[in-house]
């Protein structure tokens, strides 16, 4: 069976409360892909843990703690879209190492995040280099990686494809205080690299991206590798 792990955005799993249509529709397109693939899917931690991290911020709370909140998150997300998913875990693994044996039982295995100090991106690519997937969806929101944040920037270049390096000094310029800004982690696009996976950062709205990537390899968004 071929593996392919997707990072969900938390933005697109949620903006104003949980995205429910969006992760059954989600659900269904997945599920109708071709039987042969299984799927990681490694989900953010959207507005649930940006409107706890912010506010505990206020209050002085260190970033370790601030970190786990946001972890807590993400596994609540990944709890709410599993029990989407007929042929998936219902508990939520809290290491790669913990996934990977799920992924030998379940067609689906879904997780947030593991430690302090990355994001889900970095689960996402850890859990693809685990479990040999060749492919990462990166499912943001925005459809692609461009030069600068496009809705702040008006003209920014959208890329079609990158290097690693091209995408690691791209992120690199842009993480000085960035933080979720930058279109990807850079320890993720390090482990990426490492180990040879194709990147596809996606609207992860655009359900018809996925089936797409998945039969011709191609994409309306950016392709890293
Ligand atoms: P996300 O992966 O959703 O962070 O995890 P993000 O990339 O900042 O948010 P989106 O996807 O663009 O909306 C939420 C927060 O949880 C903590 C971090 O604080 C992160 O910002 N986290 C998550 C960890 O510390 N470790 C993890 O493995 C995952």
């Amino acid at each position: 069976m071929e593996s392919v792990v997707i990072s969900l955005g938390g933005s697109i799993i949620s903006s104003d409360g949980l995205n429910l249509q969006f992760m059954q529709k989600f659900v269904r397109t997945v599920t109708e892909m071709d039987g042969t693939f299984r799927f990681g899917i490694v989900v953010g931690g959207g507005t649930l843990a940006r409107t706890y991290i912010s506010a505990l911020r206020n209050y002085h709370v260190n970033d370790n703690i601030l970190d786990e909140i946001g972890i807590n998150a993400t596994r609540m997300n990944a709890l709410a879209l599993s029990s989407f998913l007929a042929d998936s875990n219902s508990k939520i693994p809290t290491t790669v190492n913990d996934a990977a044996e799920f992924s030998r039982i379940y067609r689906f295995t879904v997780m947030g995040g593991t430690e302090p100090g990355h994001t889900t991106d970095t689960v996402a690519t850890l859990l693809a280099e685990r479990i040999n997937a060749r492919i990462l969806i990166n499912a943001t929101s925005v459809d692609g990686v461009y030069s600068d944040d496009p809705k702040k920037v008006p003209g920014s270049k959208k890329f079609q494809a990158l290097s690693y390096d091209e995408a690691i000094s791209l992120a690199l310029s842009k993480s000085v205080g960035a933080g979720p800004n930058v279109f990807m982690d850079l320890t993720a696009l390090n482990i990426a690299k490492r180990s040879n996976i194709k990147i596809y950062v996606i609207d992860g709205l655009e359900l018809g991206e996925y089936g797409k990537i998945m039969k011709t390899g191609k994409t309306g968004g950016t392709i890293i590798g």
